[in-house]
């Protein structure tokens, strides 16, 4: 199959990998010159697990190309992938004009039928419009179908996600179509769905929106945790087993952050809200995530009283594991409120101190944990890379200026930690 990507973005990238890799010839545009550049020199924008690999034996072997202009490639392509950026307006509304410039080009462009699938996460209703713009644009009488078919991949573990989907989603305006694409999806042998384009693209919404609904429930029964005794991860344990439930997303912590969850929620609320539905639990989901950082920084004041002059050791940066990305990472707003009360902070990241500079630039950034714990007044656990739940822990209680940890992630075991000599904070544990 010919593909066309437009986009080179974490979808885009990820998505025209494994298309090649599966035997597809794959070419991937962006308007972005220096990424196209560098992609062409087998540079990765953004850090993810098994990726370089993956496009360097696939450049190699020629099945994937990186271009500036996807025009020339609109006629060459029977698959178009839009996989452009979609981010949200200052009112929550997805901004949609990267999806419409993407949907003109192939307007101008075609000369014969196409699939055009829309992979961006994308509000429902994107596919008619997309429609509309390419019968606007386009001068010919040429044929074409308009598919949704969300990417479900989460970052960290995109590559892993992309060859082994829970699902793979087909929103189409018949089966005929459906099956086309399918074609391409068949050899991973995921369950399927098919159905109508708006459907397929409200899946994609209310699945994240669902499992950041489950985050902030879990929060919540932390903080009655916290107050009654309890134990949040026997709690999580103790639901999770309920099949109905599930214990995946049930981590209680500082709550969810990245690229996705935090615009997706708000912007399906702006849609329901535009359909006349006030949807009250993602207002919620909102509410309680938007108070965790405070939350962990009330729990070190409570210790420290006086911030002023006091220095925190940060572990993790990135929104998560895995990752070098740093949007809407809880580490930037735990920093700030700390800033706010006059501490300072030392911050080591595997991968993300690069990111991180640019926005934190009052933060100190260390080679590794330990320089970071050096002579701190606390650690603070951010981010759950696994190198943390490995360190020396003998070696960090005799850094710190006072052995206390605040635990953000949960991700050591109380009782060992305190046999150390620790005092130890964590989520959801009095
Ligand atoms: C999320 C979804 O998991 C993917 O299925 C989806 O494709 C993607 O958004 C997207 O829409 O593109 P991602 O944002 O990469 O993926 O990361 P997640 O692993 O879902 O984590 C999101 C946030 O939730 C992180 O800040 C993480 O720390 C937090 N989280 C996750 C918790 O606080 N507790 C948990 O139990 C799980």
């Amino acid at each position: 199959m010919r593909i066309l990507v437009m986009g080179c973005g974490y979808v885009g990238l990820v998505t025209g990998a494994v298309f090649s890799d599966m035997g597809n010839e794959v070419t991937c545009a962006d308007v972005d010159k220096n990424r196209v550049a560098s992609l062409n020199k087998k540079i990765m924008p953004i850090y993810e697990p098994g990726l370089e690999e993956m496009v360097r034996r696939n450049m190699e072997e020629g099945r994937l190309s990186f271009v500036l202009d996807a025009g020339p490639h609109v006629e060459w392509a029977e698959i178009i992938f839009i996989c452009v950026g979609t981010p949200p307006k200052d009112d929550g509304e997805t901004d949609l004009s990267q999806v419409e410039g993407a949907a003109r080009l192939i307007g101008e462009r075609l000369t014969g039928y196409k699939i055009v699938v829309n992979k961006s996460t994308v509000p429902v209703g994107t596919g008619d419009f997309v429609r509309r713009v390419i019968n606007e644009t386009k001068t010919t009488g040429a044929d074409f179908d308009v598919v949704s078919n969300p990417e479900f991949l989460r970052e960290g573990s995109a590559i892993a996600d992309a060859l082994n989907p829970e699902r793979v989603v087909i929103g189409a305006s018949s089966k005929h179509v459906a099956m086309k694409l399918l074609e391409m999806y068949y050899t991973l042998g995921a369950p399927v769905i098919i159905t109508d384009v708006a459907s397929a693209e409200l899946i994609k919404y209310a699945s994240n929106a669902f499992l950041a609904m489950k985050i902030s429930f879990i929060n919540e029964i932390a903080d009655i945790c916290e107050k009654s005794g309890a134990n949040v991860a026997d709690v999580a344990r103790g639901v999770g087993v309920d099949r109905r439930i599930g214990r995946e997303f049930l981590n209680a912590g500082l709550g969810f952050g990245g690229s996705c969850f935090p615009k997706d929620v708000v912007s399906l609320l702006h849609t329901s809200n535009g359909l006349g539905v006030e949807f009250d639990m993602l207002k919620a989901t909102l509410a309680v995530n938007g108070g965790r950082a405070a939350h962990f920084v009330t729990r070190i004041t409570n210790r420290f009283p006086d911030m002023a002059g006091k220095t925190f050791g940060v572990l993790g940066l990135a929104f998560k594991p895995d990752t070098d990305d740093m949007r809407e990472a809880k580490s930037v707003e735990i920093i700030k409120l700390l800033d706010e009360k006059g501490a300072k902070v030392k911050a080591y990241d595997p991968v993300a101190m690069a990111n991180a500079k640019k926005i934190l630039p009052g933060v100190a950034m260390c080679d590794n944990a330990y320089e970071a714990a050096k002579g701190a007044d606390g650690l603070l656990i951010v981010t759950e890379w696994r190198e943390f739940r490995q360190l020396n822990m003998e070696r960090i209680k005799s850094l710190l200026k006072t052995p206390v940890i605040f635990d953000g992630r949960n991700i050591y075991d109380p009782d060992r930690i305190r046999a150390i000599g620790f005092e130890y904070y964590c989520v959801g544990k009095a």
